[in-house]
This record gives structure tokens, sequence and C-alpha cells, in this order.
């Protein structure tokens, strides 16, 4: 039997094999910062839920249950200002990547298709279109792409690995190239709770559509908004006719949320005050870890948003990336997301904050004095807000030090999926 194996990228983590084993051979451990898992609990309204909607002896709604779409709805209306929906605009997904890395076949997508994707971009999006051996050009604004005749195009805001958050007048213009082009628009908002320097604009909302959703669909995840990855919970919005053919075709290939995890989904949608408590997590970390970069001279563009500083010191970001594991912390080097990210190293904030202490307190030693590039600082997004005199940066007050490791490695940084077994540990993963 002939099994066909699409030719997908290549595992890019083997690249950085020595930047680990240097980064962990750190005396007091590696600061790990090269993943976008989520290290904080799952919230306990989640748990609790769970819990209680253990006994699942049926299978599960493929379009989910009435409760969970009636909560979607609300979470659309109240956070994102979506226009008018009803049920059928909505549907659950098993998280975003898998409905990322499916959405060009269950379209019907193929050979000769282009597909349209962010020019620094989360791999999966490529990778869909492979499966389907369909094109794959990067663009960062719709200038780049006026000549191609796309089938679907992607954007992600914020931003991995970026962090950059699409203006108003970004998203409205992706909106209005993909209508021209006769193209779905697809807008992957996983990161949405997470804006610190700009505000989200989601796809959904009647500023950038024109109050309707024709031809746009929005893809949400729990994950990073409710510390929810294990769970693989997300959503789709938009477009009737889209989501109602997606929905038909899942039901034929088995793609259910299970139950118990709606029942859950339907609570944490509901509620907003534990993705503040998040968020503030999160705002503390790249706070200190911001200022920490700064003060040892690197440049941090974009990152407005999201759960990564995107940081160039003007070199090969191999050569960045060496840098901070000869310190013990580990990146990602840029041109993981795309040629364009060449010198850049992304840095995730998705650690605990005893590790996110120590990498900025290992970035800055032998830092003695504030680096003479005024305008790198000025470029860097978080530059106002930064903790001061954060030399060796101390816990604030209100943040929880946890000292337990996540047990699992990468969860879906679209570079690999799965906790690796003990014996791969060392050698592969994220
Ligand atoms: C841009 C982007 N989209 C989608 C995902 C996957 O999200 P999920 O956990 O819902 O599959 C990630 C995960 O890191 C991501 O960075």
């Amino acid at each position: 039997m002939q099994f066909h194996v699409p030719n997908l990228p290549d595992f890019p983590w083997d690249t950085i094999a020595e930047d680990d084993a240097l980064a962990r051979s750190h005396p007091e451990g590696i600061c790990d910062l090269s993943v976008g898992t989520p290290p904080d609990p799952t919230p306990d309204i989640a748990r609790a839920t769970l819990a209680v909607a253990a006994n699942a002896h049926g299978y599960p709604a493929v379009w989910g249950t009435p409760a969970l779409r009636e909560s979607i709805l609300a979470y659309l209306t109240f956070r994102w200002k979506a226009v008018p929906l009803q049920e059928r605009n909505v549907a659950p997904i098993i998280g975003a990547k898998e409905f990322i890395a499916w959405l060009p076949t269950m379209a019907g997508i193929g050979e000769g298709d282009t597909v349209v994707v962010p020019e620094v971009a989360y791999p999966t999006y490529a990778v869909g279109a492979d499966m389907v051996g369909a094109s794959v050009v990067r663009a960062r604004t719709p200038d780049d792409v006026r000549d191609e005749s796309p089938v679907l195009v992607w954007i992600n805001s914020p931003s991995n690995p970026s962090g950059h958050i699409d203006t108003l007048e970004e998203v409205k213009a992706w909106v209005d190239y993909a209508r021209d082009k006769g193209a779905l628009l697809a807008s992957d908002e996983c990161y949405g709770e997470f804006g610190w320097d700009g505000e989200p604009i989601s796809v959904l909302d009647g500023r950038v559509n024109g109050g309707s959703v024709e031809s746009l669909l929005g893809v949400f995840s729990l994950s990073k908004r409710s510390n929810l990855a294990g769970y693989r919970a997300g959503f789709v919005a938009g477009d009737s006719e889209i989501v109602m053919a997606l929905v038909g075709l899942r039901k034929h290939l088995g793609m259910m949320v299970p139950t118990p995890v709606q029942e859950t989904m339907a609570v944490l949608l509901s509620d907003q005050e534990h993705v503040e408590i998040q968020r503030e997590r999160y705002e503390s970390r790249r706070r200190y870890l911001s200022d920490a970069l700064v003060k040892a001279g690197f440049t941090i563009d974009d990152s407005q948003g999201g759960l990564y500083l995107w940081a160039t010191r003007g070199e090969d970001g191999r050569a960045t990336t060496r840098w901070f594991a000869e310190r013990g912390i580990l990146v990602a080097p840029g041109d993981f997301y795309g040629e364009a990210g060449r010198e850049h190293v992304r840095v995730a904030l998705t650690a605990i904050d005893e590790r996110i202490m120590a990498a900025a307190a290992r970035i800055v030693e032998g830092v003695t004095e504030a680096p003479e590039v005024p305008e790198a600082a000025e470029s860097s997004a978080p530059v106002e807000d930064l903790a001061p005199d954060a030399d060796v940066p101390a816990p604030p007050a209100e943040i929880d030090l946890r000292v337990e490791e996540p047990e699992t490695a990468e969860g879906a940084d679209g570079l690999s999926e799965e906790a690796p077994s003990q014996e791969e540990e060392t050698s592969a993963s994220r």
C-alpha cells in the first residue's frame, strides 16, 4: 500500500538542538522561553465544570450544544463587537490548530490554488496549504499580493510571532482585499485577549466588515485565554454558509469536541474575571522581560500584543539564539516563522514567574549602563511602562511564584504539538 505523505516543512526545532542542550546545561537550569504553552493553572471554574460534566455517555454534538452556541454568541457580541449573528454562524472546533491545518482540505482547495499567509507566521497556515498542494504566498499588507488571486487569506492579530496588532484600517484593508478577490478571509484571533499597546479588532466587528460576515471566518481559541490548551477547545464564527458546510463535513469526519469540554467552554466564555487575572500575569512578565532586553541593547519590534516579544540585535537570529543559550535561556529564532524573521528572535512570555525573573536577571547580567541606542528604546513597544531599576527584578507582590513546571513541552506553537515521551524529551520536542 502506498501511503501518501504530503511534503511538509522540516521539523525546525532539531536545528536548535545544540542551543537547547547548551541552555539546559546552565547550573541554575534552563529558562525555556521558546514555546507558547500556557504555564499557569486551568481556572478552578473550568475544572469544577469538567468534573460535573464527566458523565458523558452519549456522542457529542458536532455543532455544539445549544448552551455553548449561545455562550459563544454572547461572548462575540460583548467582547468583539460582532455584527448580529445567529447560531448558524458559529461552531466549536478541537482547538484552533486543528481547524487551521484542515481548513484548506475541507474547503476543497488544491493544486494550482494560492493561499496567502502573513509574512512571518504561525507555521500551520502553510502546513494546511501544503496538505493539499496549494501554493503559499507571504504578505505583510494587501499591496504585497495585489497581483495574486488567492482562494484563502489568513490574517493573525495579535501575531504569533511578532505580536503586531492590526489596526482597524489594516483589518479592513484585508477584508476589502479578500472580498475583491473572491477569497475566503480567515482571521486567527487566538491571542485576541492579549492586547497591551493596542486593541485587537475582530474581523466580526461591523467597523471592518460593513455589517456582514459574508466570506469571513474568525478563529478563536480558549488555549491561551483560559489556560485550556490541554482540553482542545476553540470555535469558529462567521459566514453561516461556510460554517454550516464545515459542520456538515465535520459530522462525517468525526471531528467532535467532547461534551464535557463543550460544557466547560460555555462556562468560561461567560466569565472574563479569570481572563483578567491571566492578563495581569502576562503583563507583568512582559514588563520584566522587555525591560531586561532593552537594557541589554535589544530592539523590540511590534509586540503590541500577544504572548511573545519580537526582539533583535540587528544580527542573524541564530547568533542571538546562541547568545541566549549561553545564558541558559532558550528562545525561538525568527526564521522559524518565515525568512523575514531572520534577524529576530521570539521570546515567549509563557513561563512561570520564577523562570521569567531568572531569565530577566541573566539577560542584564554584566550590563553596567544603559546601551547608547536611544532609537532602539523609542521603537521598543513597552518602554514607557517598564519597571524602573529592574536590573535584578524582584517578583511583584501579587505574583504567585509557582515552582511547578508544566508537564507538557510545546502546545500548539505550530512547530510541534504533543508533549514528548520521556526518551524524546531531551532530543526533540518543541
Ligand atoms: C497563531 C496561533 N494560532 C493557533 C494556535 C493554536 O491554538 P490551539 O491551542 O487552539 O490549537 C496557536 C498556538 O500557539 C497560535 O500561536
